[in-house]
């Protein structure tokens, strides 16, 4: 059986990380417009940084959940499983999961946008950091995938999908395209589609399947019932 698997910020919500779009989530205070996009990173990159920057610091306060560890532990217990992910946390690294893709780029990440190398960053970002590769200053950007800018692993995952069986969305709301349009072209490819969240989301008619609760109960329990 081959298994594609999409997170989202719910699934983290229960290691305390906000979600983007629940009461007092984090677009909820932030406007996307101040904080993701290239526009935004060029009219004023300190706040991008001072956005970005709390929030790699707040990986240290973290730890992977059930829902993380259950599936670490279902890439092992099924061959064919790849999970990917539009969080740009670590925690399902940080539970043991490895085949995995961050479409949405990694807050432990820095793209210079002169060379365009991609290396790793643990402290804070700024606009006056030297690229490592290139020698410039001022043009290093957090790794994130911005609104208008194309997810990574895109040819891959569209491949994944449609030879995939089994396609599994759990916590996010749908509402972000590409990934809202996955379980569209897993459903044409023929797989079974389910939909694991705390609430119905915006894709939930073209889901065959759906179960309703926290990460942290109903993944462990989906898998281990696979
Ligand atoms: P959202 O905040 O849009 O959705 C989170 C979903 O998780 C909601 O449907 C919640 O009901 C659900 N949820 C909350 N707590 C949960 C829990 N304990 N267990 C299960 N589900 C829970 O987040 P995403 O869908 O991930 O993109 O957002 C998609 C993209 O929009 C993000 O990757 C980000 C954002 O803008 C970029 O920054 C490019």
């Amino acid at each position: 059986m081959k298994i594609v698997v999409l997170t989202g910020a719910g699934i983290s919500a229960e290691s305390g990380l906000s979600t983007f779009r629940d009461n007092n989530g984090l677009w909820e205070n932030h406007r996307i417009e101040d904080v993701a996009t290239p526009e935004a990173f060029a009219r004023n990159p300190d706040l991008v940084h001072k956005f970005y920057n709390l929030r790699r610091a707040n990986l240290k306060n973290v730890k992977p959940n059930p829902a993380h560890f259950a599936l670490a532990e279902a890439e092992k217990k099924f061959n064919n499983f790849l999970l990917v992910t539009q969080n740009v946390d670590n925690l399902h690294e940080r539970a043991g999961s490895r085949n995995l893709i961050h479409m949405h780029g990694e807050l432990l990440g820095k793209k210079c946008t002169f060379c365009n190398k991609i290396s790793r960053i643990d402290g804070k970002l700024c606009k006056e950091l030297v690229c490592e590769f290139c020698g410039k200053a001022g043009g290093l950007r957090p790794d994130i995938v911005w609104f208008g800018e194309m997810p990574y692993e895109m040819e891959r995952i569209y491949k994944e999908l449609l030879q995939c069986n089994l396609f599994v969305s759990i916590g996010t709301s749908g509402s972000v395209y590409p990934a809202a349009g996955f379980v569209e072209i897993a459903k044409q490819a023929g797989a079974r589609t389910v939909e694991l969240n705390l609430e119905p989301g915006e894709q939930k008619s073209h889901f065959q399947e759906s179960i309703y609760g926290k990460a942290s109960d109903i993944v462990h329990d989906f898998f281990g019932n696979l």
